[in-house]
């Protein structure tokens, strides 16, 4: 086996250093790698005295080098230290005064993650809150579309001694996406080190003020991204999205299991069932559970994780989105009001987190 250091700090760089905006390669957190035969030996520094983060940090590069040398033995050692350079020193940075970041999730794709970010965003600034949405989703971004300013780009500010880009905003939400950067149906073809760089981009160099809520549609899947986002960001909770059928189940489930894993630890705020059944327009009293009935209720109760509520299917919610007018701007309908009670559980789950 050929094991190459270069490539093992490459592949190190998901991973953030506490109380910084840099990943741990970049600020110095990797002091020595040791390669022997198939054994690979890691020294490591974060800039956190606590214990979990320590082997949250260890836990993180085992698994990192594990997927790119399954065959190695690894091992891996982080101590603590205090930041020398002023630089690296504990920081204020982009989301220093952002409330609340929570993570919208699934295992399983195309089933509503994107939906449920936009309405429930919008749903949140109708209730007077000050809403962030970061398009996570780096390979197949959907908010430019879904909110209309696919047109819009990012305006470079200067921040003191930092260039930063401001958010585009639309119905109230401040967003920020790779496709502002990249032509509509352009493929973003990226490794995925560039991937999450990109990412950590976005959100550190984007001016997001003051929010009460910071919400993240995050890709599907439970990959790098996943680990990079929960290990970057001073995360509230997520919140997991299925459909009722076994499939996207198995999925979610494999999602909840991610974010209580010992090397991401995020609380799951909740679970929100989308196309719980179908309602055709025409006969608005008919439900016809085509995927089964309660699975993300029964979903819920298994895992004993709050059920945040289910969504209907209805074509006008795909056309409100596909129309750049996501269905929670409609006044009075019953859908619009779905995502608005969804919206006041995490209200009420943030409110109590904070004390
Ligand atoms: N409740 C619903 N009723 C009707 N259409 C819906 C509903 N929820 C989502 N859709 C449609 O289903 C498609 C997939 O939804 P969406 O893009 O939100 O899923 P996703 O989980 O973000 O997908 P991906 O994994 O590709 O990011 C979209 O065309 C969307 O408009
Ligand atoms: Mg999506």
């Amino acid at each position: 086996m050929n094991i190459e250091k270069e490539k093992i700090l490459e592949a190190l760089r998901p991973i953030m250093m506490p109380s910084t905006s840099m990943d741990i390669v970049d600020a110095g957190g990797i002091r020595d790698i040791m390669i022997e035969d198939n054994a690979i030996h890691v020294e490591a520094v974060i800039f956190s005295p606590a214990m979990n983060m320590r082997r949250k940090t260890e836990n993180q590069i085992i698994y990192l080098i594990e997927k790119l040398y399954p065959q190695a033995r690894i091992t891996v050692r982080v101590g603590s230290e205090k930041p020398s350079d002023d630089k690296i020193a504990p920081v204020e940075t982009s989301i220093s005064h952002v409330k609340h970041i929570i993570a919208i999730a699934s295992g399983k794709g195309g089933v509503g993650k994107s939906t449920l970010s936009a309405n429930l965003a919008i749903a949140l600034s109708r209730k007077g809150y000050r809403v962030g949405l970061v398009d996570a989703d780096i390979y197949g971004p959907s908010m430019p579309i879904m909110f209309n300013v696919e047109d819009a780009m990012p305006l470079a500010v200067r921040e003191g001694d930092k260039d930063m880009m401001a958010p585009i905003e639309a119905y109230g939400v401040k967003l920020q996406s790779i496709g502002f950067f990249a032509k509509a149906g352009q493929a973003m073809a990226w490794r995925g080190a560039m991937a999450t760089k990109a990412l950590q981009q976005m959100i550190f160099e984007t001016v997001w003020g003051e929010l009460d809520f910071l919400l993240i549609d995050m890709p599907p899947g439970t990959g790098d991204i996943h680990l990079t986002l929960t290990g970057a960001l001073p995360l509230t909770g997520s919140i997991i999205i299925t459909t009722p059928q076994n499939v996207a189940l198995n999925d979610a489930q494999r999602g909840i299991e991610l974010f209580r894993n010992d090397n991401i630890n995020v609380p799951v705020i909740g679970i929100v069932e989308n196309m719980s059944y179908f309602t055709p327009a025409e006969l608005p009293e008919n439900k016809y559970y085509i995927f089964g009935k309660h699975g993300g209720k029964n979903l819920a109760e298994d895992y004993g994780i709050p059920f945040l509520g289910e969504i209907p299917l209805v074509q006008s919610i795909r056309e409100a989105s596909d129309a750049g007018q996501p269905i929670a701007l409609a006044d009075d309908s019953p859908l619009s009001r779905a995502f608005a009670d969804v919206a006041d559980s995490i209200v009420l789950y943030a409110e109590k987190s904070i004390q």
